[in-house]
């Protein structure tokens, strides 16, 4: 009997979100999409991996992202759950909406169990943000990109070096495009939307006559499992946080995997002085507000070392590695893991004016969801026709 061909070249691109890191990298594609001539129908699928207001409709409303047209509210639970969750829910829309193809953006748990589903089921899978490597297994997200990246049919990357990445696991060179970075995309486009700082500090209900801004602060976050699941790293983490914050106010906004942590282990003393504010998981345009005034960023996020790059702030990552080195050998980013000796200097540089200052990388321009866009038009349109048996 011939079955009605499937998967389907002119269906709708299923485009999957889950976790924060995810929807500033989104917002442009979907846009893009949606420009694109002829258009690209696109549905946004939502795991719900990330749910809290503030780690989600915060964001959803700054980025203009749409409402999702399917949420899978899988919520959290151990990777294993998390990740079967995603794929028994995803499957059913799937066979439901019939996708030209499913692009997953990043490295989440929701990233990988969404690419697993659709490529056995014969779905061509373009993963954005692909060939970055950490060279560190112990890193959730490092499995996730191994994983989606050999499978994903289309690999659109943001730097050069991950095209060396994905040689030497053997994959196919015409398989990766160089399109730039969409995350970029996000920060240009939003750049004049950012909320000044101080508003979001009076809105964090931070004292401004006592937290005084105007003569530089430093921007923290947190949030890596190897930093802040354990409290004999993150005690002394936060210990060295306090003694520089005497030498330049810091504002900390807390991951909720953090928060549950500096109170589970008796740390909350070491955040709850003068010079160092707590501030809730905060939206784009504040964290944008935020990083732009900065004097210096510390952080183990991914995306923020990419944003204070294209920003020209210097910031000290917080981890012994990282997957986009780009960042350190053309941006403002220096490696300083947990080492109190290591941060102290580079921010002890950054504060006598000797801070990196760096450049803009290749193709991080604004324009990176548009080139997916049309490469994956093209793609799409002349995709040899499927089997129909
Ligand atoms: C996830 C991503 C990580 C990304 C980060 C950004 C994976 C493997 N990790 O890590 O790459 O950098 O998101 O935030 O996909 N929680 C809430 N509310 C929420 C979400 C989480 O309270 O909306 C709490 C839950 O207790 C949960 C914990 O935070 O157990 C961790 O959340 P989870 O999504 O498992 O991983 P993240 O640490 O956020």
């Amino acid at each position: 009997m011939k079955r009605d061909p499937w998967p389907s070249v002119r269906g709708p691109v299923l485009c999957v979100v889950g976790a924060r890191p995810n929807f500033m990298k989104m917002a442009p594609i979907l846009r893009a999409l949606a420009a694109h001539e002829p258009s690209l129908p696109s549905l946004l699928v939502h795991t719900g991996q990330h749910y809290d207001a503030d780690m989600n409709d915060k964001l959803f409303v700054d980025l203009r992202l749409p409402s999702p047209d399917i949420n899978l509210e899988v919520g959290s639970g151990t990777h294993a759950v998390q990740t079967a969750e995603v794929m028994r829910r995803f499957e059913p829309v799937l066979d439901a909406h019939r996708p030209s193809c499913v692009l997953v953006v990043g490295d989440v748990n929701s990233t990988l169990a969404c690419t697993l589903v659709a490529s056995k089921k014969g779905v061509p899978v373009a993963h954005v943000e692909a060939g970055l490597r950490s060279y560190d297994r112990s890193m959730p997200e490092e499995i996730n990109r191994v994983l989606t990246d050999q499978i994903a049919d289309l690999l659109y990357t943001t730097e050069r070096v991950a095209h060396d990445n994905l040689a030497r696991e053997g994959i196919d060179a015409s398989r990766a495009h160089f399109v730039g970075n969409v995350m970029i995309d996000s920060l240009l486009a939003n750049r004049g939307l950012a909320v000044p700082p101080q508003e979001s500090l009076r809105r964090g209900g931070v004292d401004l006559s006592a937290f005084d801004v105007s003569r530089g602060y430093g921007v923290v976050t947190l949030h890596r499992p190897s930093n802040v699941d354990d409290a004999a790293a993150l005690g002394p983490l936060l210990e060295v946080l306090r003694d520089l914050s005497e030498r330049l106010p810091l504002v900390f906004a807390l991951h909720p995997r953090t928060r549950g942590n500096i109170e589970r282990f008796g740390l909350s003393p070491l955040v709850s002085g003068g010079s160092i504010a707590v501030l809730p998981p905060q939206g784009y345009l504040e964290m944008l507000g935020l990083m732009s005034h900065a004097s210096l960023v510390l952080t183990d996020s991914g995306g923020m070392q990419e944003e204070t790059t294209a920003l020209g702030v210097p910031c000290l990552t917080l981890r012994e590695n990282t997957e986009r080195p780009i960042t350190i050998d053309q941006g403002t980013n220096t490696l300083v893991g947990r080492d109190r000796g290591a941060i102290e200097r580079a921010f002890g540089e950054i504060m006598s004016g000797h801070g990196k200052r760096g450049r803009v990388p290749e193709l991080w321009d604004g324009r990176a969801a548009e080139r997916i866009a049309a490469h994956l038009g093209d793609w799409l349109a002349h995709r040899p026709a499927l089997a129909t048996t």
